[in-house]
């Protein structure tokens, strides 16, 4: 029977202290630092669900909403949220730990990444399903296919016509058609 893989099952988690050299001229995190420690963090989450080698195929989406300043304490919390064929798509979360006594910690960016497995020579290969479990897994399941289907059609890969997910957001009535 097959083993059933959760969001939680993929969870890596990577906390760095934003040191001199991690920053940019504002004494800030310097964004291109911090979309590699996402990058590493997703491809471990990514490794964790199917057991395999991955690749990044795609950063669909970053948000530095947050400056990071010098000294500060960064958590990084990357999930599989959903598995198609051989991709998956994985959200990093980032957490800074405030600096006072409650240890409480805020939310100071996100990232989208799309990861491929791959075989012994580089192509795709299938990964296992994955089932969420919270609430917010669940929403972030549902949307991921309309983010793929968005980004495979600005990249080239897919008709409009074919993004039935993104149909069935805009004209509901119109949309039968099977998801790809
Ligand atoms: C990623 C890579 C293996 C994909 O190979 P490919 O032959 O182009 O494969 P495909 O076009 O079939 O795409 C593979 C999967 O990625 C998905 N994909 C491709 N482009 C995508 C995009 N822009 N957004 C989301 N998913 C995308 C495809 O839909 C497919 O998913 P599925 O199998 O789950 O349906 C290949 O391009 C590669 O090796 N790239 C270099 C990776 C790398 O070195 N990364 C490190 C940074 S340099």
């Amino acid at each position: 029977m097959e083993e059933l893989r959760t969001p939680k099952d993929s969870l890596a988690v990577m906390t760095q202290i934003v040191l001199p050299n991690d920053t940019n001229t504002l004494n800030n995190l310097f964004g291109g630092q911090l979309l590699s420690w996402m990058d590493r963090c997703c491809a471990i989450a990514a490794h964790r669900h199917c057991k395999r080698q991955v690749v990044t195929s795609t950063i669909n989406n970053v948000a530095f909403k947050n400056p990071i300043p010098h000294g500060a304490i960064v958590t990084i919390e990357a999930k599989v949220s959903r598995a198609f064929s051989s991709s998956m798509e994985i959200i990093a979360d980032v957490y800074l730990e405030e600096q006072h006594p409650n240890g409480s910690r805020i939310k100071a960016n996100e990232g989208i990444f799309t990861f491929v497995a791959v075989d012994q020579i580089g192509s795709p290969i299938n990964v296992p399903a994955i089932h969420p479990e919270t609430a917010l897994e669940k929403e972030r399941y549902a949307a991921a296919l309309r983010r793929r289907q968005l980004a495979l059609i600005i990249a080239g890969k897919m008709e409009p016509n074919d993004a039935t997910e993104l149909k069935a957001l805009f004209y509901p009535e119109e949309s039968t058609q099977q998801p790809k």
